[in-house]
């Protein structure tokens, strides 16, 4: 971790109001924290898009269970896709559905790949892919 280093920012009045308003309803103690975890998500979002970066994340997806053949088409996704795997939450939600989280890691492709491929499954009600960072390139 390197030094902190104090700058000045010049901006708009009328944008700084609406970013004093934001950290207010964000709950922000003070702007340069926000501006931190706005750089900080501008810099995970980069790694996503670079294919060869080692990224994670969890998907959460709903669906019915009384679909003919969806759980077991979702446990071979799975199946196929153990090495990026790093655990799985199944719960019952009621008589019919079922919500599932994975949490994942791996290359960026190859994650976002697994998580459209479970998502556009035939019979998933609601599926979103969270993806963020290891953590290893950020302070
Ligand atoms: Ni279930």
């Amino acid at each position: 971790m390197g030094k902190t280093i104090r700058f000045g920012v010049s901006l708009d009045s009328d944008l700084l109001d609406k970013f004093d308003q934001l950290c207010e309803e964000q709950s922000y103690q003070t702007r340069s924290e926000a501006i931190r975890d706005l750089i900080r998500n501008h810099l995970v979002r980069r790694e996503w898009e670079d294919t060869d970066k080692e990224i994670a994340g969890s998907l959460t997806m709903v669906y019915d269970h009384h679909q003919s053949n969806l759980s077991q088409r979702l446990t071979e996704l799975q199946h196929e896709a153990h090495d990026i795997i790093l655990s799985s939450l199944h719960v019952h939600l009621d008589h019919d559905n079922c919500l599932e989280v994975l949490v994942l890691k791996g290359q960026g492709d190859v994650v976002r790949m697994l998580g459209q491929k479970l998502i556009s499954t035939k019979g998933v009600k609601h599926g979103k892919l969270c993806l963020t960072t290891t953590g290893e390139n950020l302070v």
